[in-house]
């Protein structure tokens, strides 16, 4: 029997779960409420709430997982990319709950993690899990990625944006509209009573599988400023037309380079994970293009779409079953790729 204990804090959620052979049996995510007036993280004030949510989260944990600290066979880790501070609490912890065990460590790449969520199990006659190789879609407030994955650990990246990620899209253009943060859930929940067809925005025109959201940003934000001109309330009045439209168009743009990308490589099995994930838009264009291009379609459950601990320990399962451990002179990293 296997059984790991995830740890993230890569940027501001506190998340600890427990896996034991590769089922969940606990997933537990302290949000960080302290950043909403400034309308971002605040990597200080970040670092500071995981220093006082590690302890209480990992106790959680355990206790809904029904297990003892002494029953774990290895901690596993956020190592990067994120936010330094933040990943520094959780890679100390790891260092010296491992040590007061004496378990292996297992350092893993958020980004990797994020694609491994597909293999949690929820009990073991789960077995709901994508077969290799398949193609990811991973969008979150950092990346846009389209992710060749061959096995657990040979991925590779075919494509990624060359600036802004979908969710920063998403994020930006509320701001803008004076919606709060972080702004892709609220524009998610709004476009749901809008008029997607209503307004126009330009695609950015990308060769390659590449994506661009910088000029959507600036043509969004035109868009309203020339709006504004006609009277004060333009946002207010139109803000449903203007989230559904605008979720419509990042929508359309991370669908139709990630349909080439399938037609090329001749592959059906297609996944999606990442905070962008959640987007209801996103999940009815998934199922809307399995039904169209007979693609097989793995969408996760929501709490393993955002930051979670839960993808950790899967990926340190598989680690830890490849016999991959690091050493405790292991320091995190900003920034990494898969
Ligand atoms: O993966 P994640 O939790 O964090 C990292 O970036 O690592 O992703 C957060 C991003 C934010 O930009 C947030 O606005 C976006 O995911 N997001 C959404 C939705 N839920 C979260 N964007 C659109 N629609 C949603 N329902």
């Amino acid at each position: 029997m296997i059984t790991i204990l995830g740890i993230e804090s890569s940027c501001d959620d506190t998340s600890a779960a427990v896996i034991r052979d590769g089922v969940i049996l606990s997933n537990i995510v302290a949000g960080q409420l302290v950043h909403e007036k400034y309308g971002g993280v605040v990597p200080e004030l970040a670092s500071r709430a995981h220093q006082q949510n590690i302890i209480p989260v990992v106790h959680d944990a355990l206790k809904q997982a029904g297990i003892t600290k002494e029953e774990l066979s290895a901690v596993a880790f956020t190592r990067g990319p994120g936010l330094l501070g933040s990943l520094l609490v959780g890679t100390s912890f790891a260092k010296g709950f491992s040590s007061a065990l004496d378990i292996p460590m297992i350092e893993v790449n958020h980004l990797q993690a994020h694609v491994l969520a597909h293999f949690i199990k929820e009990n073991v006659e789960d077995t709901n899990q994508p077969p290799f190789p398949f193609l990811c879609l991973l969008v979150s407030g950092g990346n846009s990625q389209i992710i060749l994955v061959k096995s657990y650990f040979d991925m590779k990246i075919i494509g990624q944006t060359i600036d802004d990620a979908a969710g920063e899209a998403f994020d930006k253009c509320a701001k803008v509209m004076g919606l709060g943060y972080p702004g892709g859930p609220i524009v998610d929940q709004l476009a749901n009573a809008g008029n997607p067809n209503r307004f126009k925005f330009s695609k950015p025109n990308i060769a390659g599988y590449d994506y661009s959201f910088s000029g959507l940003k600036t043509s969004f934000l035109y868009f309203l400023r020339d709006g504004l001109k006609n009277g004060p309330d333009f946002v207010e009045k139109n803000k449903e037309d203007l989230c559904a439209s605008l979720q419509k168009t990042i929508v359309d743009v991370l669908m139709n380079k990630l349909l080439q990308a399938t037609k090329d490589l001749k592959i059906k099995e297609v996944t999606i994970a990442g905070g962008v994930s959640a987007n209801s838009g996103l999940r009815d264009a998934f199922v809307e293009y399995s039904q169209k291009y007979g693609w097989k379609i793995h969408i996760p459950k929501f709490a393993y779409t955002t930051d979670n601990a839960a993808m950790v320990a899967i990926t340190g399962y598989y680690k830890y079953l490849d016999g991959e451990f690091c050493g405790k002179d292991i320091a995190p990293f900003a920034r990494v790729s898969i």
